[in-house]
Parts: structure tokens; C-alpha cells; sequence
């Protein structure tokens, strides 16, 4: 695909872009790179499906958060991407809000984020059909998860499109009107988004082709750093595997989630391998910095108990995550703040989105 060189931004931990870029220049032009990339737009959606674990708090929420400090930020429900999949429609609006307090009980500020949900912006969607008329089909026959579920009838011996939704076949064209609609610069997302930046980036250059430079060519900025965080079962942490730890949940059923961590049965006495140990591998994220190498040595000297292991991964993550718990409820308790956070940060996305829609809107004759 095209670009690829630009394309993969590596999203760490520790740096944000804008300070990487930083180091790379001289303090002037540093400066003047600081001041750019605040005015840079970073741009990612969130699906509310099901509830948010440690996966998605190191891998997503976290780095966005930070990024939002160094970008004009802009994050979203993507509540109709759920539409895609969902079918239990009474628990969708729950889930949605389930999703908005997370995000604000971990400290995203309304202030500074823009923070709405996507079905309020109706000029995506219109956006959304302009774009599928500038996306050619076989871009989309390639998706990842459109061809997954072709082969997945197929070997189930049915016709390839059985039960396949055009929602689902259109979910990147409509995922390019999130992106292209605010002139995003980055989107950070995980790497299982990378194959869907890459078809939104040839929408816009077709676009561009052929209406002159009309949009923006967004890059993905992919955390590389935590994707491998395990599950209770040692695969990676998934809702779709059913080996979540929940980021707010009451203690005891985190304690339970954390004793279920699969680990092998070597006795305490036995030396351990923690590049090995699931319960480690959640734990060094959590723990400070300074304690990850001294009980790596007390793993490979023997004297470890996967039950303490277990304890202290316990009391680290209810430190942790306590008093966002308690916003948590509050917030879920009476939804009317966040429905007055989205609302308000709707009505600022729509006053981007609505000059864009209306300059495309012009090129391409309907005014
Ligand atoms: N497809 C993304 C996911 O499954 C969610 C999403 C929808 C998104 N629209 C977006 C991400 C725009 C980044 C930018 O996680």
C-alpha cells in the first residue's frame, strides 16, 4: 500500500510525539515542532463493547491520555461501528456510557478533549456516503475482518456473504468520515486498526485525486509496547476470549479475575522464569519502575509464591484504581453529566465538521 514509511508511527509508552520529534531538533526548532503538534489534531474512536479491561486501559486509554496533552485531542464513541455486530440492542446505550465513565473516571478532561459520541455528528454519516462513492469495491473485498468472516462461512460450507451486513463490509469507509471529516493528523489505535488506516489513507489520496487536495492523509500512531498484555489464560486480554480483568469492578470480583491468572505449578522453592509468568507480566506495568528487576531476580532465585505474586498484583491494581471507582459509580449512577459532556462536545466537533462537509459538498457539485 502506499506510504507505508509514514504510516507506522511507533506510540510508546513514555514519549509522546511531540516530545520524540523534540529531541531529534535544535531547541528552536523544537520549540516551534512543540507548538505544531499541540495544534495537531490526534483523533480515535472507542467501540463500547463490553466492559473495559486492563488490556484496553494499557493499551489504549492510558497512551491516549497521554498523547492528549501534546495534541488537540479528539475522542469518540463509536457507537454505531458497534451497530455492526451488536445485537443485543437493549444493553448498547448502557455500554455506552459504561465506556464514557471509564474514560472520565481515569482523568480524561472535557476541557481539554473533545469528547462526543459519533451518532450525534450527523455530517459523518453523509460524509460517509460520499466517500463509499470514492472507494472502490475491491479495496474493501480485502479487509481483514469482512474476508475473516467470508472464510468463515466457507468453511462452514455456507455462501461467503451468509449473514454478512454491508455494515460490516462498509465499516472502514464509514471509519475514513470519522478520520477525514476533522483533518485529523494521527489516530492511535492498536495494531489490529493498522490494515483499516491504510484503506482510509488510499480513500483520501483518491479523493484528492480527484478533486484536487481536499483531505488530509491521516497517519496511525500503533502502540507497540503493551500489545502482547496476556489474559487470565496467557493469551492476549480479550473480551472475545472471556480473560479480562476489569478496570472497575468491586474488589472482590477483581481478587477473583486476579486468582484465576493461569500460572504453571512450580512450588515457591523453585527458581521461575518471569518473562513466563502471566501474573508478572500484568503485575511490571503496575508496579514502580524500581521494583521490576529485583523480582525478576527473586523469580530466577526461587522463594516466589504465585499466590503472593497474585496478592500483591491484587492490592497494586485496588490502589490504583480505587478513587476512579468511586467516580466511576457516580457517574453511572446518574448519566445526566455525561449526556451534558457529550452533547457539548458534539456541538464543538460539529463546527468543524459541518465548514469541511460543506467545502467536499461544494467539489463535488451538491451545493
Ligand atoms: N475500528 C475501531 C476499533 O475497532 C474503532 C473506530 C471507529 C475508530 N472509528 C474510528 C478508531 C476512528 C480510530 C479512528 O477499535
Amino acid at each position: 500500500m502506499r506510504s507505508r514509511r509514514n504510516l507506522l508511527r511507533v506510540w510508546t509508552e513514555s514519549s509522546n510525539v511531540g516530545e520524540a520529534q523534540q529531541n531529534t531538533l535544535s531547541p528552536r526548532q523544537g520549540q516551534e515542532e512543540k507548538r505544531s503538534s499541540m495544534t495537531k489534531l490526534a483523533l480515535t474512536g472507542i467501540k463500547p463493547t463490553g466492559t473495559p479491561h486492563l488490556g484496553n486501559y494499557l493499551g489504549m486509554i492510558k497512551p491516549a491520555l497521554e498523547l492528549a496533552r501534546s495534541f488537540q485531542a479528539f475522542y469518540f464513541i463509536a457507537d454505531y461501528h458497534a451497530l455492526t455486530t451488536t445485537r443485543d440492542h437493549k444493553r448498547l446505550n448502557h455500554r455506552i456510557y459504561k465506556v464514557a465513565a471509564t474514560w472520565l473516571a481515569l482523568g480524561l478532561d472535557p476541557e481539554q478533549v473533545v469528547f462526543y459520541r459519533q451518532s450525534d455528528i450527523k455530517e459523518i454519516f453523509e460524509f460517509a456516503w460520499i466517500l463509499a462513492c470514492f472507494t472502490s469495491k475491491g479495496l474493501l473485498n480485502r479487509a481483514h475482518a469482512y474476508k475473516a468472516a467470508v472464510e468463515e462461512n466457507l468453511s462452514a460450507g455456507k455462501s461467503p456473504d451468509d449473514n454478512i451486513n454491508t455494515g460490516l463490509y462498509n465499516y472502514p469507509v464509514l471509519m475514513g468520515a470519522d478520520i477525514l471529516l476533522f483533518g485529523t493528523d494521527v489516530v492511535p489505535v492498536g495494531l489490529d486498526q493498522r490494515q483499516h488506516l491504510e484503506i482510509i489513507r488510499d480513500i483520501a489520496v483518491s479523493v484528492n485525486a480527484q478533486l484536487g487536495k481536499a483531505l488530509k492523509v491521516p497517519e496511525a500512531l500503533i502502540q507497540e509496547q503493551v500489545m502482547t498484555i496476556p489474559g487470565l489464560d496467557g493469551r492476549k486480554m480479550s473480551k472475545n476470549y472471556h480473560n479480562t480483568i476489569p478496570i472497575f469492578a468491586d474488589p472482590g470480583t477483581i481478587r477473583k479475575q486476579v486468582m484465576r491468572i493461569v500460572t504453571d505449578s512450580k512450588h515457591p522453592d523453585e527458581p521461575k522464569n518471569p518473562d513466563k509468568c502471566n501474573v508478572f507480566a500484568i503485575w511490571r506495568h503496575f508496579a514502580p519502575a524500581d521494583a521490576v528487576e529485583s523480582k525478576r531476580r527473586l523469580y530466577r532465585r526461587g522463594g516466589l509464591a504465585y499466590s503472593d505474586m497474585k496478592q500483591e498484583l491484587c492490592e497494586l491494581l485496588l490502589a490504583k484504581f480505587d478513587a476512579g471507582y468511586q467516580v466511576y459509580k457516580n457517574y453511572l449512577t446518574d448519566t445526566s453529566a455525561i449526556d451534558r459532556i457529550l452533547k457539548r462536545g458534539a456541538k464543538k466537533a460539529r463546527t468543524i465538521a459541518g465548514p469541511v462537509l460543506a467545502e467536499i459538498r461544494r467539489k463535488i457539485g451538491i451545493e
